[in-house]
């Protein structure tokens, strides 16, 4: 007799959904059922793709870009790709070392497949991006999480990733700006970390560099390679124009390393989706040509988000956060909430019990840090128009003054 359990592989068993895509459909969820609601979870642009982007994609589908591309993406895109590589980030790529995915999303899913063998470790800094230990998981890898707290200033140090190095080490995880907490490492941080690289040559290192537009207060975006550019034949740099760009919707993203990696997640594509969607394909092209302008205006805007969001966090009773240098995340403690007590009696003993307070006293939606591999803290984002920033602090301040006094 087969259950309905039984279709489901034994390998799921390990992966649990995506954290902020479930806090995201809650949200959506309260929305429907009427209540209004202030979300902090999202974790996109909240404004539409620029229209010389649409136009390129719209024009694409009438000069008939319709069909089947090549897996590995179109010749024009993955050009495009080389050339903003060498002129933004000064690094020589030739095609055949760059692969076009829907999304980043699925070449970091593929990097994991097309490498990990069963029991394959990989290193993940905490707090991390939710996905990374999942698709670990999934393709039968070991995550190994490394806590870096405030006091690391959410960064991994070298003596920390020294320690967590072993002989199954395959992958190093690195995501600088950082989702969630904002953290940029600096030139100086990844020549510490590229030292001991050098000494382990067995480890690989996936840099997601999707935020990199997104850095503030003179802060500057450097990539692992401009830092240690021996560990090029053993880095896989991951980027997309979801976030630059506002192009979530349009699945663009891709991955640049050494060819014989790159093969190896083609030949999943081939075997999987075939290739990205011709008409996004051609507008990510325009897009990457494109004026750098809009994305530094998005920049500005986002950093004056940011320091209101900070501003008015700070001055809520049990809420502490530190400034991110960069992406539109605020990793905010928590900790002076917890061990308070609702009206209703409920003691708020984690980050998940001071988010779901929030949101059912308050309204406001956030991701708690236990999701994120870091407690007690929430992620904000502020890729949200400042008037949603005020009244959502607003309810969080009103939220937190209902709860008993110490
Ligand atoms: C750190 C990080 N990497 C990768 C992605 C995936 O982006 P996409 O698949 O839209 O390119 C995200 C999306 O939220 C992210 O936060």
């Amino acid at each position: 007799m087969s259950s309905q359990s039984d279709i489901v592989a034994v390998r799921l068993g390990v992966a649990k959904p995506s954290a902020s895509i479930a806090a995201k459909a809650r949200a959506d969820a309260m929305r429907t059922a009427g209540r209004e609601i202030i979300d902090f979870t999202v974790g996109e642009p909240d404004f539409p793709t620029p229209a010389y982007i649409v136009d390129a994609g719209v024009n694409a589908l009438r000069q008939g870009h319709t069909r089947y591309t090549a897996s590995a993406g179109t010749a024009e895109l993955r050009t495009a790709i080389a050339r903003k590589l060498m002129r933004e980030n000064r690094l020589h790529y030739e095609a055949n070392e760059i692969v076009v995915g829907c999304g980043a999303k699925q070449i970091i899913f593929n990097a994991f497949m097309a490498s990990l063998n069963n029991g394959d470790e990989v290193i993940i800094p905490a707090p991390y991006w939710v996905s990374y230990p999942e698709m670990v998981l999934i393709n039968g890898g070991v995550p190994k999480i490394v806590r870096c707290g405030a006091q690391d200033g959410f960064k991994i140090h070298a003596t920390a990733l020294e320690r967590a190095i072993t002989p199954r080490t395959k992958w190093l995880v690195l995501n600088s700006p950082n989702n969630p907490t904002g953290a940029v490492y600096s030139a100086a941080d990844l020549r510490a970390l590229g030292d001991v690289l050098h000494a382990h040559p067995h480890v690989h290192i996936m840099t997601d560099e999707i935020y990199e537009h997104f850095v503030y207060g003179g802060e500057k975006h450097v990539c692992l390679l401009n830092a240690s550019p021996t560990l090029r034949s053993r880095t896989l740099l991951i980027n997309g124009l979801s976030k630059s760009h506002a192009m979530t919707g349009w699945r663009i993203g891709y991955g640049a390393g050494q060819a014989s990696l790159v093969n190896a997640i083609v030949l999943l594509i081939t075997q999987s989706t075939t290739c990205a969607g011709a008409a996004a394909q051609a507008a990510a092209a325009v897009a990457l040509d494109g004026p750098i302008k809009g994305v530094t205006d998005t920049t500005q805007m986002f950093e004056s988000r940011r320091n209101r969001l900070v501003e008015r966090l700070a001055q809520i009773d049990g809420i502490h956060c530190n400034t991110p240098n960069g992406a539109f995340y605020v990793f905010a403690s928590v900790a002076g909430l917890i061990g308070r007590e609702t009206r209703a009696g409920k003691l708020l003993e984690t980050d998940v019990d001071v988010a779901e307070f929030l949101r059912e006293e308050g309204g406001v939606v956030t991701i708690d840090g236990t999701s994120y591999g870091l407690s007690p803290f929430l992620r904000f984002s502020f890729a949200k128009p400042m008037s949603e920033i005020d009244r959502g602090c607003d309810a969080i301040a009103a939220a937190v003054s209902r709860l008993e006094p110490l």
